[in-house]
């Protein structure tokens, strides 16, 4: 199989997941890949449900091969036994999920990100205003821009800091420019190190050389604000749990700011990518889908009248039209464009027997758009989430995961996506007027070109 993959690009790997079903049926397995074991693609959603129903206390998602390298080899001084929760697996896994897990996921500790999330958002607004053109387009390199978006709320969640990037003067040598550069330089290359041969197993390639650099920047600053927090922290007076941050809790609960600090480093890592692709992709369906964007607006409008009202977490939760339309977007267009499972024990699937320590891809971007489990998958309709008629099988689109290893930063991600589109929706009429944009894997998947949108006062 490899000549296959040799000749597509990883940008491709979407198109290649779905010749392989049309192609081989609904359980096909790759194998062949240098350096890699083979991978078991299951596309029967039914199938999946029952895998991800029977995974035990600690599922193994094979992922990010060069983050465990980097936590487990190069920087093991560092990270110990206690490595975190993305690319750590068995016992470790589960003892430091089981320390972040409850405050990460508690509405209550969303809800008190609603103001804070809801300021980066304004001066992301602001800056979006004033960097239009003529005609009120956004400029070529605008997908940046919701990158640093994302870091600034990244920063306020996981460090307890404004860290600047939405400034519009930013030296080369400044903080920001620096968390921006090397945030825009794991998202870039980390693709390349684990979608193509991995060389940098057996030699250090100067790629692998940059990589591990990178990440020190990132251990760096996560442990400098969290002492920063730690310092604050113990001359701040708490007479409940609620006048926490997260980091706070966690800082408080473990005692330990290494864990806070594993924690940080965690959800920047994996909480800066996904969230800006996600938003791309939503923003670029909204200006291309007017229909739907004039039905988001009305229920904006409706639920939140008053636009100098600060906004609250209930008054979000009532925007089901608009979650609705994310959750389409999600489905049609998977912006992770797969989860997966490392096999703990034997199984059948789909009729063959499979041994353990098979890894299983569930391809989402694919099983999404079967018409098996989605009634015409072709229609985009966020009516479907809605209402009950119609095929809608729960496990064919999963953009958050599953079960006990489901992702820790969602509630953050709806959070911050519904503050984004509440705020911009509610105030601009987003459109695109230039060539359509043809979506590509670049690690995640995503609009591919300029998001030249344009933002018209309503
Ligand atoms: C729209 C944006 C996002 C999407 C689509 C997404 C999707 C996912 C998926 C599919 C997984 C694997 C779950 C599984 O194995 O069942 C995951 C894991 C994870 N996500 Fe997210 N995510 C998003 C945003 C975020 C954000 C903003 C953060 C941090 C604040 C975050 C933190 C994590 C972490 C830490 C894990 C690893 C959990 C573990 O292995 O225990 N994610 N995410």
């Amino acid at each position: 199989m490899v000549p296959i993959i040799g000749q597509f690009d990883i940008s491709e790997f979407a198109k290649v997941t779905k010749l392989f079903l049309e192609r081989y049926g609904r359980i096909v397995r790759l194998g062949g890949l240098i350096g890699r074991p083979d991978l078991l693609f299951v596309y029967d959603a039914d199938e999946i449900e029952r895998i991800y129903r029977r995974e035990g206390p600690t599922p193994f998602r094979p992922s990010m091969p060069c983050l465990v390298k980097y936590k487990s080899e190069v920087r093991k001084d560092f990270f110990g036994e206690l490595p975190g929760v993305v690319g750590v697996h068995g016992d470790q896994w589960r003892r430091f999920r089981s320390k972040v897990q409850r405050p990460i996921l508690q509405p209550q500790t969303v809800k008190k990100y609603v103001a804070p999330i809801e300021m980066v958002t304004e001066d992301f607004i602001k800056y979006m205003e004033n960097a239009r053109d003529e005609n009120g387009d956004l400029p070529h390199e605008f997908d940046n821009d919701i990158h640093r978006w994302s870091l600034e709320c990244i920063g306020r969640v996981a460090l307890d800091t404004r860290l600047g990037c939405l400034s519009s003067e930013l030296t080369s040598d400044s903080e920001p420019q620096r968390i921006i550069d090397a945030a825009k330089f794991a998202l870039r290359n980390v693709a390349v190190l684990e979608l193509k041969a991995p060389y940098w197993r057996y030699v250090p390639t100067p790629l692998w050389t940059k990589y591990v650099n990178n990440m020190n920047f990132f251990v760096e600053l996560c442990s400098k604000y969290i002492n920063e927090a730690l310092e604050r922290l113990k001359t701040k007076k708490v007479t409940s749990e609620n006048d926490l941050s997260l980091l706070e809790r966690v800082l408080r609960s473990e005692g330990d700011p290494k864990i806070a600090t594993v924690m940080a480093l965690d959800l920047i890592l994996v909480g800066i990518d996904t969230i800006s692709m996600a938003v791309c992709s939503i923003l670029y369906q909204a200006a291309t889908r007017l229909k739907q964007q004039e039905k988001m607006a009305e229920e904006i409008r409706r639920v939140l009248p008053d636009p100098s009202k600060p906004l609250c977490y209930s008054d979000l939760d009532k925007l089901h039209y608009t979650k609705a339309f994310v959750r389409e977007v999600f489905r049609m267009y998977s912006t992770v464009i797969g989860n997966g499972r490392t096999l703990q024990d034997d199984d059948v699937i789909c009729g063959y027997h499979i041994p353990k320590g098979v890894q299983v891809v569930f391809p989402t971007i694919v099983t999404g758009n079967m018409s098996q489990f989605v009634s015409n998958p072709e229609e985009f309709k966020p009516e479907r989430w809605l209402e009950s008629d119609g095929r809608l099988h729960p496990f064919a689109s999963l953009p958050y995961g599953f079960g006990a290893r489901i992702c820790l930063g969602r509630r953050f991600a709806d959070l911050e996506i519904q503050i984004l589109l509440a705020k911009l929706i509610r105030r601009y009429r987003l459109e695109y007027h230039h060539e359509p944009l043809d979506y590509a894997v670049t690690f995640m998947y995503a609009p591919d070109g300029p998001l030249r949108l344009r933002m018209i006062e309503r």
